[in-house]
């Protein structure tokens, strides 16, 4: 489908995630990009993904992709793991607007690592997606990559249960600890909000890898190969969610954002 009649540099970028983690994204994108118009959407009444069918992950996508164009936007940032491990391929044979996914960062882990060892923590749709396996593969001649299913984490971050993540967390990081890795990589747009009780538990020595910082970086790389940056000082941020919207202002605090433009619609 061809959206990109109506799309200028001031067009807003659309980001999507299953909830709220890919706001961790989103504030990547702000820090570096302030004059970017946006539109978040949390697709938080189907969280989480992780758990869902390949073919229900691309359902969901094409939705909020759907959702997103119709907003005007000129890119989409897939700020979930899971649904760029699994569906960023069908969105861009569909779609003609340039897509950014996000994927766990085993590369820059795979050359930070001393002990060769690197733990990644992410979902089961991730985890056992095609991409996520071809790409894992590329380093596993070199580098005993231990992967561990953070089942259950995306649901607590959803209700606002950040604490309450602690004995899972202690539960799924010791086997890593105990296997030598000096970096994990947290495979999982939510997980950032996790890093102060992640950090609480792994000795100080082993990095917390993300992916963020390079999502935004890849963003502006795109945005300015297709001559879309937005020149002009005026950005306006607007976020939609389907689940619980004090719960959403909550995170936006979080991130430093006093967003007003906060908004609840089924989708
Ligand atoms: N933020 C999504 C990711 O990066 C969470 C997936 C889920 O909803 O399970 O994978």
């Amino acid at each position: 489908m061809n959206y990109n009649k109506n799309i200028s540099a001031e067009s807003p970028i659309g980001v999507f995630d299953s909830g709220l983690g890919g706001l961790s994204i989103w504030k990547e994108i702000n820090q570096l990009l302030p004059n970017e118009n946006t539109i978040y959407l949390a697709d938080s009444k189907n969280a989480p993904y992780g758990e869902k069918s390949k073919q229900e992950i691309i359902d969901f996508s094409i939705k909020n992709t759907e959702y997103l164009l119709n907003k005007g936007c000129k890119m989409i940032v897939v700020a979930c793991n899971t649904a760029t491990t699994n569906a960023i391929k069908v969105l861009r044979k569909n779609y003609s607007i340039p897509f950014i996914g996000i994927e766990p960062a085993i590369k820059p882990a795979a050359l930070q690592t001393k002990t060769n060892k690197i733990g990644v923590l992410a979902t089961k749709g991730t985890l056992s997606s095609e991409l996520f396996i071809s790409t894992s593969e590329q380093f596993r001649a070199s580098k005993d990559i231990i992967e561990v299913e953070g089942k259950g984490l995306v649901s607590l971050i959803e209700a606002g249960e950040i604490e309450a993540t602690k004995p899972l967390l202690e539960e799924f990081l010791k086997p890593l600890i105990n296997e030598g890795v000096d970096c994990v990589v947290l495979g999982c747009s939510h997980y950032p909000f996790l890093i102060p009780i992640i950090q609480s538990i792994l000795p100080q020595e082993i990095k917390i890898i993300d992916s963020g910082e390079a999502v935004a970086k890849q963003t502006k790389n795109i945005l300015e190969q297709n001559q879309l940056l937005n020149s002009i000082a005026s950005s306006k941020n607007v976020f939609y969610t389907n689940g619980n919207l004090s719960l959403m202002k909550r995170f936006l605090n979080q991130i430093n954002i006093n967003s007003d433009a906060v908004f609840y619609e089924h989708f």
